[in-house]
């Protein structure tokens, strides 16, 4: 039976793109996108999207309210997560809202759900919290009257699907059975539309049964009407969700890789985009990904590794978990090391100094500033008393004070606001600063007249550039002192007053 009828929980990153451009692509399929937020909701039926993706806004426009809904169709039914104990007895209070219609009409439904790390108890800051999936579990055992294929579209740990169908079977009503699909996704923020519409695969697993294959089956429909059918891969469930795991532990690896090598560059007078060009020229290495900057960032990368690194110790392989941890390591490394000559180049204080921080984003075209470097970067400088001048062209204003007063970053957030300033635009967030601390790669930095931001800054005037975008040459022409990664830079033309040495 071709599928008719899709019902997403979560409308993130993930679902809201992927749902999209299943309804652009599948206009027989009626996709509803549900998430516990109501504000979200109510920003995927508005004109400003809660996602800046491009390429979104259009697909949404030409699909939403024909065959993509974003369901704000909401039931009260049985609470089910205990809010207290009292001797020994849940007392269910908490109210629990779910999205009746969508879920009970859906032959297929997309657990699109966040997996963030554990924040405490067992496998703290290492294991996938799966709280999020397991209520998406619940509430289709709540309301399921009919058969439903259910797919994993969140990043999970190895053998997640076991525990969702051991949440759905102890739940079950009777005439209604499951079949659990992982289903994981390789779209990157920035590119999501890109990614989604030309995807290198779609990677479906599921049972060996006949009704696990026939489920497979099903959803593969779903796929082909844009995927080539090579380019869909099935394999059993566990295989696809480590393969997920996998692909973010080998992309970040090589990220790690090519920074520790910037240091090295540093060291030597070696030129990291020397080095990763010669190096990405091999056809079995290729270029991709081996840009060296001040660190990746994003909500994958780090909680996946990480997620990776766990499941190895609890599988008792100390020296695999050792060996991934170290990819995190670098990354840690390498951030602080691009914070420390900020500091350090500075005259080793940033005391009262005002730095603008252009870029707040993780990368970019996303507002996305989960794990951003940027955050890292602004708390090593703030914790060093310097005044911050921010500007990023997605990230809004109540996402940077939220994300540089949080908990995990000062312990006095009243401190921190009276310390950052968020401005408009590049020109008026440099102005009167003492240095500018590039931390996303937004096209628009390369545009920007340096010449004017130089004459507006105080003197001396430095660009520490944690992207490598710039023109450095151009900027050292200007007057700028300039830093970035993996190459030392040579002033020339400028001598040391009290002697011949050339500064460096
Ligand atoms: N962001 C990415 O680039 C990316 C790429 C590939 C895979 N993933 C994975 O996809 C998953 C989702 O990531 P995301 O970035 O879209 O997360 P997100 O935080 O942007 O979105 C998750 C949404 O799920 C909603 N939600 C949580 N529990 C719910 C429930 N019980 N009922 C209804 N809604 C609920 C939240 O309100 C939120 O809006 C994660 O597992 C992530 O690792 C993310």
């Amino acid at each position: 039976m071709p599928i008719t009828k899709i019902c997403c929980i979560g409308a993130g990153y993930v679902g809201g793109p992927t749902c999209s451009v299943i309804a652009l692509k599948c206009p027989h399929i009626r996709v509803t996108v549900v998430d516990k937020s109501y504000e979200r909701i109510a920003q995927w039926n508005s004109s400003k999207l809660p996602i800046y993706e491009p390429g979104l806004d259009d697909v949404v426009q030409q699909r939403r309210n024909k065959n993509l809904f974003f369901s704000t169709d909401i039931a009260q039914v049985r609470p089910y997560i205990p809010d207290v104990k009292v001797c020994g007895r849940a007392l269910l209070t908490r109210k629990t809202f779910v999205h009746k219609q969508a879920i009970e009409e859906a032959e297929l439904i997309f657990i699109s759900v966040n997996t963030p790390t554990k924040t405490f108890g067992n496998g703290k800051g290492r294991a996938a919290d799966l709280k999020y999936v397991e209520s998406a579990a619940r509430m289709i055992a709540d309301i399921a009257t009919g058969d439903k294929i259910v797919v994993e579209k969140s990043t999970v740990p190895v053998r997640a699907a076991e525990s969702i169908m051991n949440i759905l079977r102890a739940n079950h009503k009777p005439g209604v059975s499951y079949q659990i699909l992982s289903n994981p996704e390789f779209l990157a923020e920035g590119t999501a539309i890109e990614d989604l519409l030309n995807a290198d695969r779609v990677l479906i697993g599921g049972e060996e049964s006949p009704e696990g294959q026939a489920a497979i089956e099903q959803l593969c429909q779903v796929y082909e009407h844009w995927i080539p059918r090579k380019n869909i891969i099935t394999t059993n469930t566990w295989s696809s969700e480590l393969s997920k795991l996998a692909a973010n532990a080998i992309l970040a690896q090589r990220i790690s890789s090519i920074n520790s090598l910037s240091a090295v560059c540093e060291a030597t007078g070696a030129d990291v985009s020397e080095v990763a060009r010669a190096v990405g020229l091999d056809s079995r290495i290729g270029p991709k990904f081996m840009q060296a900057s001040v660190g990746f960032g994003g909500s994958c990368f780090q909680k996946d590794i990480l997620n990776l690194v766990y499941i190895c110790e609890c599988l008792n392989l100390p020296e695999v978990a050792a060996y991934w941890q170290q990819v995190i390591d670098m990354n840690e490394y390498q951030k602080s090391r691009f914070s420390a000559k900020v500091i350090e180049s500075l005259f080793n204080t940033v005391t009262d100094k005002k730095i603008s921080l252009l870029g707040f984003a993780f990368k970019k075209n996303t507002g996305d500033t989960r794990e951003s470097p940027a955050i890292h970067v602004a708390k090593t400088l703030l914790d060093e008393g310097a005044k911050l001048h921010i500007y990023d062209p997605k990230v809004e204003e109540s996402q940077i004070l939220l994300d540089l007063t949080h908990p995990s970053v000062t312990a006095e957030p009243e401190h921190v606001r009276e310390r950052i300033s968020i401005y408009k635009d590049a020109y008026s967030a440099t102005k009167n600063t003492h240095a500018i601390v590039i931390c996303t790669e937004w096209d628009e930095f390369m545009e920007l007249d340096f010449k004017r931001i130089y004459a507006d800054m105080m003197k001396p005037a430095y660009i520490f550039d944690g992207r490598k975008i710039l023109d450095h040459d151009k900027l050292q022409k200007i007057g700028f002192i300039v830093q970035t990664i993996g190459k030392k830079l040579i002033r020339s033309s400028i001598s040391r007053v009290w002697g011949s040495q050339t500064q460096m």
